[in-house]
């Protein structure tokens, strides 16, 4: 483990300091760490006219996956102004990032979306967008629903970049990668909350010292997510093009939902033996035919569900479905019809999750979700609502929201119709 002479190990300082963020935590973080961030452009020509084009910029490990970046953090505002007097500040905001730090995941990549009630304030829904409010996608939950008017997600594999770009929008400082910041969005919008993440190999297993994690640190090392096994393969993601809208004043940009799930991982690591875990991830026969290793390298870029069996089958004959198992059924030309950018997090002293999933139509999130709830299957057979129903049983959803993220041209303070009116 990398420490220095304080003792603290780096990767859990680095997660740390995120999640407490403010000035000091940026100043402990840049007095420790010498990171060198590649800076950005002045010629916004250069970057992809959608928000959500990080695929081609981000790093990929040796079986091609898309690797996340590891740091990350959400801001949430409220709007209560003209935006026709206020675009121009809030796109000098954004472009002063753009400035500051290259659109990778050395440097920073990040998205502005709005909520249903942003719009609503405005005179109505976003022109052409499945973009409903959000509302709780099964009786077994009751979320607090989120319904801020904006999001900002900043994403980076340096913990400085996304703490210190946070605390310019937020109006705290006036440089960033020692560039200047021309303006901060709130000379626009109201700040509300902060949350906070990391995804990425050793991040889980240096922070599980919270609560939903037993006292005997079981996440394993090389683990990517707090569950112990690495879930972006991507041949079990959508691709940015399939979760693009098509169409109208909007057509370039995606809806994005995001969910906050508490984890319970003493029941997960304590009650369920390795081959359960395997089997209620993936699928049984993957457990029976004990092909996965580890947290899942050796799949490769597909989790190899193709031979899965039905979740019905093994739901009737095993009494037990996998979470894998039973999203296959949802696939479109063999893929998943949702983008997952999802990162772990230890807000509220608490393992969870911010499940941030990118789709055309927030219904096809709906879709995805009614199908990991399997209630026609848990109504038929042994399996239950939640128990040996995939992974249900250690997820309790605590937030839900529902973002807009228009293409890049339309991001600054959108009116419904999409345009500058
Ligand atoms: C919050 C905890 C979650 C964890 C730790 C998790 C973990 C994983 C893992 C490890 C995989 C890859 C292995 C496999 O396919 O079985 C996967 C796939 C997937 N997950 Fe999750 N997941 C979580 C929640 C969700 C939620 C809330 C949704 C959306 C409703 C979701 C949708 C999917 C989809 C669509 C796939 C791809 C399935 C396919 O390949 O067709 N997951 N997840």
């Amino acid at each position: 483990m990398d420490r220095d002479q304080r003792g603290v190990p780096r990767r859990e300082f680095l997660k740390a300091a995120v999640a407490i963020g403010g000035a000091s935590a940026l100043s402990a973080c840049l007095d420790r760490e010498e990171v060198s961030v590649p800076t950005g452009t002045d010629d916004p020509s250069s970057l992809p006219a959608r928000q959500h084009a990080w695929n081609a910029h981000a790093a990929r490990d040796d079986a091609g996956n898309v690797l996340p970046p590891r740091h990350h953090v959400l801001l949430h505002f409220d709007y209560d102004g003209d935006p026709e007097a206020d675009r121009a500040t809030v796109e000098s905001a954004l472009r002063s990032l753009e400035r500051a730090y290259e659109w990778s995941n050395d440097g920073l990549l990040f998205t502005l979306g709005y909520t249903p009630a942003y719009f609503d304030a405005l005179g109505g829904p976003p022109a052409g967008v499945d973009l409903p409010r959000p509302e709780a996608l099964s009786d077994l939950e009751d979320p607090t629903l989120d319904e801020p008017a904006a999001i900002l997600h900043l994403a980076s594999d340096h913990a400085q970049v996304v703490l210190e770009a946070g605390e310019a929008m937020k109006g705290e400082r006036d440089t960033a990668n020692d560039e200047s910041v021309d303006a901060a969005l709130t000379d626009a919008f109201s700040f509300v909350e902060r949350r906070t993440g990391f995804v990425g190999t050793g991040l889980p297993a240096d922070n599980q010292d919270v609560d939903g994690v037993p006292d005997s640190e079981p996440v394993d090392e090389d683990s990517p997510l707090y569950m112990g096994f690495k879930s972006d393969f991507e041949g079990s993601q959508a691709t940015e093009d399939r979760v693009t809208i098509q169409s109208g004043p909007f057509a370039g940009g995606t809806t994005q939902h995001v969910s906050h799930i508490d984890l319970d991982l003493r029941q997960w690591y304590e009650q369920d033996s390795r081959e359960q875990r395997e089997a209620k991830m993936f699928c049984p026969v993957h457990a029976d035919e004990d092909r996965i290793e580890g947290t899942g390298e050796n799949l490769g870029d597909d989790p190899q569900l193709d031979d899965s069996p039905p979740a019905e089958q093994t739901a009737r004959e095993d009494g037990i479905v996998g979470h894998g198992q039973k999203l296959k059924s949802v696939r479109e030309d063999g893929r998943p019809i949702i983008l997952r950018r999802d990162f772990d997090s230890t807000d509220g002293g608490r393992a969870g999750v911010h499940f941030l999933a990118l789709q055309r139509d927030i219904s096809d999130f709906v879709t995805t979700r009614d199908a990991m709830n399997a209630e026609d299957i848990s109504s038929e057979t042994a399996v239950g609502r939640r128990t040996n129903n995939g992974i249900r049983q250690y997820l309790s959803v605590t937030n839900r929201g529902n973002y807009l993220l228009p293409p890049r041209d339309l991001r600054a303070l959108p009116t419904p119709e999409g345009g500058d009116a």
